[in-house]
């Protein structure tokens, strides 16, 4: 087992299945788009239905964001630097927030409180599309894992740019698969910290709608 795998097998030994985790199924790896049409449709959508994403969906569009393509080295659809794999996707939605794991495909549910409004348009109250849209799936940095950069500024750099692989990921699936995103810099990191429960080396740094476009 390589030091990635060990690390990420440590963080979730403790965490005991609770009665809220879901067990995503396998995701598709073939179909879609040709890659040609999805980039030629990518774009960001602001106007989203109610209805929620399947399971199906979901494990779908996880796995595009950042789910493991080389199982056997433990490598992942999106690159990161010096492959510290040290952003964690949380999967927030009205029944509550969930830590995505990616070994088990386990959504690890972490609250049970609705976390959508602390993303997006926040000044537009209640017209807030976040708070429509199903999913808002929060990328949390973990700086431990990021640690061999010296600077912080070096850290944090990378975290940003390996955070917009993952989106890309996003876009790209969702214009091929017919959802809709938006990716988010507006979000309330203070807030999603204390809801999340995340230590203080783990960091909200962007979120992203989707869902079904209006
Ligand atoms: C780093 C980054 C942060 C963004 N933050 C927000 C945001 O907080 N709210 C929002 O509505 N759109 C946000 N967007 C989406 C951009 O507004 C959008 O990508 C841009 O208008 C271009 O539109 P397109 O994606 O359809 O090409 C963000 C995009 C990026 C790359």
């Amino acid at each position: 087992m390589n030091k990635i795998a060990l690390a990420t097998t440590a963080m979730f030994v403790s965490a005991a299945a609770i009665a809220g985790d879901i067990q995503l199924p396998a995701p598709a790896k073939t179909g879609g788009k040709p890659l040609n049409e999805a980039l030629a449709a990518r774009q960001t959508v602001r106007e989203f239905s109610t209805s929620p994403l399947t399971d199906q969906e979901l494990s779908d569009l996880l796995w595009a964001a950042n789910g493991y393509n080389r199982p056997d080295a433990k490598k992942r659809t999106a690159p990161t630097a010096m492959n510290r794999q040290e952003i964690d996707l949380y999967v927030c939605r009205a029944d509550g927030a969930y830590l995505w794991d990616s070994d088990a495909n386990v959504l690890r549910q972490v609250t049970d409180k609705d976390l959508r409004g602390f993303t997006g348009r926040m000044d537009q109250g209640d017209k807030n599309f976040a708070l429509t849209a199903p999913v808002a799936i929060v990328y949390v940095i973990d700086f431990e894992r990021q640690k061999m950069q010296s600077r912080p500024q070096d850290a944090f750099k990378y975290a940003c740019v390996d955070c917009g692989f993952i989106g890309q990921n996003i876009y790209l699936h969702a214009s091929s698969s017919g959802l809709g995103t938006v990716f988010l810099g507006m979000i309330k990191p203070q807030e999603l910290s204390a809801a999340l429960g995340l230590p203080e080396k783990r960091v909200p740094l962007f979120a992203q709608t989707v869902g079904h476009v209006k």
